[in-house]
């Protein structure tokens, strides 16, 4: 299931409705941790690993890392920090994506994309105002195109290939 929200009490709401303890979990944007403390004290049996590219993140970071959470002090749009995580864990059950609500929705997209289709999780939650007022105005064709699942079930099997071409193509100023 893919959930969408704005809020940050509906992110982390919605994150606790689906989590199962023991779910492997990416949090993508923990900045000091907020949401990654509220996930170790509801799921003490699960493996957390969470990004930041904040320097803020990194001393909150690492007070709270432990034997169940790792923090990697690391930029998401970028490929290697793609395969940093791929080398540890091939497969996770949930994906947050929490860049900042106001963030650029169409760099979360990619983050999205990018992220479960090569973690293929069960569940993906993504706080971002723009994708949700996407999703909130837009009218289907009625097309079915519909995925259960935490990533885009008809690019099952294209994901990676396509992601690093896309990296390379992103502007300097977004790639800073
Ligand atoms: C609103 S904060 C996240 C709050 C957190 N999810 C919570 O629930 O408390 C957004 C975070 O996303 C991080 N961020 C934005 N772009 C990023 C990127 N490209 N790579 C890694 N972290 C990023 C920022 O550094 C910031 O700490």
């Amino acid at each position: 299931m893919i959930k969408l929200s704005y809020d940050v009490k509906n992110y982390r709401n919605q994150i606790l409705d689906l989590t199962q303890n023991g779910d492997t979990i990416i949090e993508l944007g923990c900045h000091v941790g907020n949401t990654t403390r509220i996930l170790l004290d509801n799921f003490k049996d699960s493996q957390i690993i969470a990004l930041d590219n904040s320097p803020e993140a990194i001393s909150k970071m690492n007070e709270l890392a432990n034997d169940n959470l790792e923090f990697i002090n690391a930029d998401v749009r970028l490929h290697e920090t793609l395969l940093e995580v791929f080398k540890k864990i091939q497969k996770c059950d949930i994906l947050s994506i929490d860049l900042g609500g106001g963030y650029h929705p169409d760099t979360v997209f990619k983050v999205f994309y990018i992220w479960s289709s090569t973690f293929k999780p069960k569940h993906t939650f993504i706080r971002n105002r723009g994708i949700l007022e996407f999703f909130n105005s837009s009218v289907s064709s009625g097309e079915d195109y519909m995925s259960c699942e935490g990533y885009l079930d008809s690019y099952h099997d294209s994901g990676i290939p396509p992601q690093i071409k896309e990296f390379e193509l992103w502007t300097p100023s977004i790639k800073k």
